[in-house]
C-alpha cells in the first residue's frame, strides 16, 4: 500500500510541481487548493493518475478541510502534510496586513490543528529567505537574530514557530525548507511573470520596479521539488531545517529584465522606476550558504542565471 500524502496549495506553482514529483516517487497524493491562484490546468497530468485526488477547499474553512480529511482517510491515514498554501504576493501584504495573517499564518495554524485531530504526525513546510530580514553575509540555517521586514516573512517565521511547538505536542517530524526565489513553468507571480505580462501588453517597453540592482539567488522549480523530496527521504531528524538554493550564484533584476527582453521581445526599451527596492518589505540582496544541503547529499545543477533563462523560455510558452 502506498503511503498517503496531502499537499495544500496543490494547484499553485510549486504545489503542482510537488504533486507531480511525489506521484513520480511512488506516493499516493491528495491535493487541496482554494483556487485563488491555483489552476486546474497545472494538475492536468496528476489528475490522470489513479494515485491522485483533488478537492477544492479553503484550508481556513475548518469544516470543509475536516470533511475532506474524514472522507479521504477511510482507506488509511495520511502520513505527511506538505503545506504549500500561503499568500505568494509579498507586496500585497505590505498594504493589507490581514492578507498574511489569514493566508500565511492561519493556514499553518489550521493545518496543524487538523493534523493533530487526524493523527497526522509529519509536516513539510514551505518557508522562505524572508524570515532572515536584512541579515548580511551567506545565510546559514542558524543565522540570526531573525527580524523579518515584511508581514509575509513575519507570518512565515510565526508558522515555523508553531510547527516547532507542535513537535513538543504531537508531531514526530518536521521539514522546514527555506526557499530562495523560485522560477519555472506554471508561475503565478514573480519578476519574470510580471515582465512577460508587461511585454505582452506593450512589446516596445518594459517598466522595471527599482533600479535593477537587487540581487538574489533564483532556483528552478524542478530542482526545488527534487531537493524537497530528496531531503524528506534522506534527512530523518525530528526537526530538519534547510536553506535550498543554487550554489554561490545570484541574478540581478537587471539581468532578468535584459534576458526577458532578449528572449521575448528583442529591442524593447527597459525603463527603471528607480530606488534599490522593488516594494515595501523587499529584501533587495541576500545570499544563502548551502553547506548543510550539500552535506545531506543534494547539490543544485543550474546556476541562478541558468535557472532564470530556462524559466523565461518556459513561461513564454505558458503565455502563448
Ligand atoms: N515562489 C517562490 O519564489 C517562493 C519563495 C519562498 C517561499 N514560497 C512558498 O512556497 C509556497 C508555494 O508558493 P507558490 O510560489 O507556488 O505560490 P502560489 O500562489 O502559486 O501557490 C500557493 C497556492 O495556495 C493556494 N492557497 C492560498 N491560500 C489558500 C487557502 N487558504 N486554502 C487553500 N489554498 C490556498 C493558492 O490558490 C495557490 O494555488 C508558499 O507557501 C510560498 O510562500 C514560494
Amino acid at each position: 500500500m502506498k503511503t498517503k500524502h496531502l499537499v495544500t496549495g496543490a494547484a499553485g506553482f510549486i504545489g503542482s510541481h510537488l504533486v507531480d514529483k511525489l506521484l513520480a516517487a511512488g506516493y499516493a497524493v491528495t491535493g487541496v487548493d482554494n483556487m485563488v491562484l491555483g489552476k486546474r490546468a497545472n494538475l492536468a497530468a496528476a489528475l490522470k493518475s489513479p494515485d491522485f485526488t483533488f478537492q477544492e477547499l479553503d484550508v481556513n474553512d475548518a469544516d470543509a478541510f475536516r470533511g475532506c480529511l474524514k472522507a479521504r482517510t477511510a482507506d488509511g491515514p495520511f502520513e505527511t502534510v506538505w503545506h504549500m498554501a500561503a499568500n505568494s504576493d509579498i507586496a500585497a501584504g505590505a498594504n493589507d496586513p490581514d492578507i498574511d495573517l489569514r493566508l500565511t499564518f492561519l493556514t499553518t495554524y489550521h493545518t496543524l490543528r487538523l493534523m493533530q485531530e487526524f493523527g497526522i504526525r509529519q509536516i513539510v513546510f514551505a518557508s522562505t529567505s524572508a524570515i532572515y530580514g536584512e541579515l548580511q553575509g551567506a545565510l546559514t540555517e542558524t543565522s540570526g537574530p531573525l527580524h523579518p521586514i515584511s508581514n509575509y516573512g513575519a507570518m512565515k517565521l510565526g508558522s515555523e514557530g508553531i510547527i516547532t511547538a507542535a513537535l513538543e505536542r504531537f508531531l514526530k517530524g518536521a521539514w522546514i525548507y527555506r526557499f530562495p526565489n523560485v522560477v519555472g513553468s506554471r508561475a503565478t507571480h514573480g519578476a519574470i511573470y510580471d515582465f512577460l505580462k508587461k511585454l505582452k501588453k506593450n512589446p516596445a517597453e518594459l517598466e522595471v520596479l527599482g533600479d535593477g540592482s537587487q540581487e538574489k539567488p533564483y532556483l528552478h522549480v524542478g530542482e526545488l521539488v527534487d531537493a524537497m523530496v530528496f531531503l524528506f527521504q534522506k534527512s530523518r531528524e525530528r526537526l530538519n531545517v534547510f536553506n535550498i538554493s543554487p550554489e554561490g550564484s545570484f541574478s540581478t533584476v537587471r539581468y532578468m529584465a535584459e534576458a526577458t527582453v532578449r528572449l521575448a521581445s528583442p529591442g524593447a526599451k527597459i525603463r527603471y522606476t528607480g530606488g534599490n527596492k522593488g516594494w515595501v518589505g523587499d529584501v533587495s540582496k541576500f545570499q544563502y550558504s548551502i553547506e548543510k544541503l550539500k552535506g545531506a547529499g543534494w547539490k543544485p545543477r543550474l546556476t541562478s542565471n541558468e535557472a532564470v533563462e530556462l524559466a523565461i523560455k518556459e513561461n513564454i510558452e505558458n503565455l502563448n
